[in-house]
């Protein structure tokens, strides 16, 4: 029985991550008043969750403003690997920035994990983690040569790991790469204990509180929708794409991309260990236990949010490429995943502009945000406790390396730029009589470009396709039931409300009276 066998009663209609099924958090309220604190943070993933428990280990006042519910973004999506082993990029780090710097990301990620691994230790933290080996394979020449490479700069960097000739699956690999003593844990249950002790320590969170803009100066001011006002000495934004970019142009300088995750009951064991391939289509795996079972996560197929092919495509072909390897008997979750990736693949934390410096952002880990962003805030603390961190230069949001940097920005805002016009272009032939229950697509209503979804019972949800963020079109994600837009990554749910930002405000929704005017022709009804 596989995914796409819609009578398989333990798949949810819509994905859901098996990190968020898996465990009850505790619920916490909307924010009623203006408040004043030490520090605001906006976002309750690991980065903001991680801070909050830093800082009040530390005796400072903190409130955690969460849009949503917490660890519900990109923390609740991940496959949780804790590892400095960030697929094929120290010898592209070595060649663009320099030996000493790349030694410093591996050092970052290396004290993420030791910081992790630690405070499950010191509190007993019952999170499933595993110390495990990380592995790059490559299938063809072109990337056994790149892991060569690779495996020469971990030698220059002086990482614990080398070259390996198999892997313990049915894959013909002609090259391998370990990196040892790595980590895997279930990220929910461990930061839900860091949760626990945030608010038992006096920390305050709030969820469905969305910050909308800062007022700036000597303090700042977090506006939320609310209405409610939260002042603090500094404001963090870890909100995956920053909430508030003041003059840092964040837009410009990251993408979104989107990835894949199917857990699976496989036949064959698991040997243990955690797996990337080097060669596109990325394949990722690693094991979880899954309602007292060995399951297997198999993730990959990312591409750049929005401008990808029909979404369930992505989810068959992790399928059918772990039945090849593993024999599945059963696909029991699947998920999608969003990452940012800033234009040199360093994340950018720190302060927001070189002239805000209590305004501070953690973003774009790529795809390692669990070592990333546990690193930003360990950074976080010893910025506002004014203590020596020997990563604030590398990861400083100011910082400009001309090579590739430049380069990669002229591509990134030609491919907004481009988004930006074709969509407007483009006049869809369809209209919503052509859709059956279930299915969404761009229609073509008077002449207007229309997002519609016919959802199981018939019903018909119709938005604008201009996204609220810059103004791109978005596109449908027939996976997720949602609209994807392809410039900063934004996406709504098929209501037109905002599931991910940058975005802030929902799509222009149409109701029915709309539909009732236009002729049947044009509505489809
Ligand atoms: Fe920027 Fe849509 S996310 S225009």
């Amino acid at each position: 029985m596989t995914y796409s066998d819609k009578t398989d009663k333990k798949l949810p209609q819509f994905p859901e991550p098996y990190w968020r099924e898996s465990l009850e958090l505790p619920v916490f309220p909307r924010i009623e008043e203006d408040i004043n604190v030490d520090v605001v943070i906006v976002g309750g993933g690991i980065t903001g969750l991680t801070t909050a428990y830093l800082l009040v280990n530390e005796g400072v006042k903190v409130a955690v403003l969460e849009a949503g519910k917490l660890l519900n973004g990109t923390t609740g999506h991940t496959t949780a690997k804790i590892t400095a082993q960030h697929s094929l990029i120290y010898d592209e780090f070595i060649q663009n920035i320099g030996r000493s710097k790349a030694r410093l990301y591996y050092e970052a990620n290396v004290e993420a994990l030791s910081f992790i691994k630690e405070t499950v230790d010191q509190h007993q933290i019952d999170c499933d983690f595993s110390k495990q080996d990380a592995y790059i394979y490559a299938t063809t020449e072109k990337y056994a040569h790149k892991l060569e490479n690779e495996a020469q700069a971990y030698e220059k960097i002086g990482i614990d790991g080398g070259l390996v000739e198999t892997i313990p699956f049915d894959i013909k690999i002609q090259n391998g790469l370990v990196m040892k003593d790595q980590a895997q844990f279930h990220p929910l249950k461990y930061l839900a204990h860091l949760v626990q002790i945030i608010t038992e320590k006096g920390g305050l969170i709030f969820e469905n509180t969305t910050a909308v803009n800062v007022k700036t100066g000597k303090q700042a001011t977090v506006l939320t929708r609310e209405g409610a006002r939260v002042t603090g000495n500094n404001v963090l934004a870890c909100s995956h794409f920053p909430f508030y970019e003041g003059t840092g142009l964040y837009s410009t300088r990251m993408h979104a991309d989107r990835s894949y995750i199917i857990a699976a009951k496989t036949s064959a064991t698991y040997p243990g260990g955690m797996y990337i391939s080097a060669d596109e289509p990325t394949r990722s795996l690693r094991s979880a236990t899954i309602n007292g079972e060995k399951m297997v996560l198999i993730a990959g197929e990312s591409h750049k949010t929005g401008q990808g092919k029909d979404t369930m495509e992505h989810y068959k072909a992790l399928e059918t490429f772990g039945q090849k390897v593993f024999g599945i008997d059963n696909v029991v979750y699947r998920w999608s995943a969003q990452d940012l990736i800033t234009l040199d693949k360093i994340p950018y934390i720190g302060a927001i502009t070189s002239s805000q410096q209590n305004i501070m952002i953690a973003t774009g880990y790529r795809k390692w945000g669990m070592s990333n962003g546990t690193a930003a805030a360990l950074l976080f603390r010893d910025m506002i406790l004014h203590k020596k961190n020997p990563y604030k230069d590398l990861y400083t949001p100011s910082r400009f390396y001309v090579h590739p940097s430049l380069k990669n920005f002229l591509v990134e805002n030609a491919d907004v730029a481009g988004h930006l016009i074709k969509g407007k272009l483009e006049t869809p032939s369809k209209s919503t009589k052509d859709l059956s229950n279930d299915e969404g697509a761009v229609i073509t209503v008077k002449g207007q470009r229309k997002g519609a979804y016919k959802d199981k019972e018939g019903k018909l949800h119709i938005v604008d396709t201009t996204c609220t963020h810059v103004g791109c079109e978005v596109e449908w994600n027939d996976g997720d039931r949602t609209w994807d837009c392809p410039c900063h990554g934004s996406r709504f749910s098929y209501t037109g409300e905002v599931v991910e930002g940058p975005a802030e405000k929902p799509l222009q929704r149409h109701d029915h009276s709309m539909m009732e005017n236009l002729t049947s022709e044009d509505s489809g009804y």
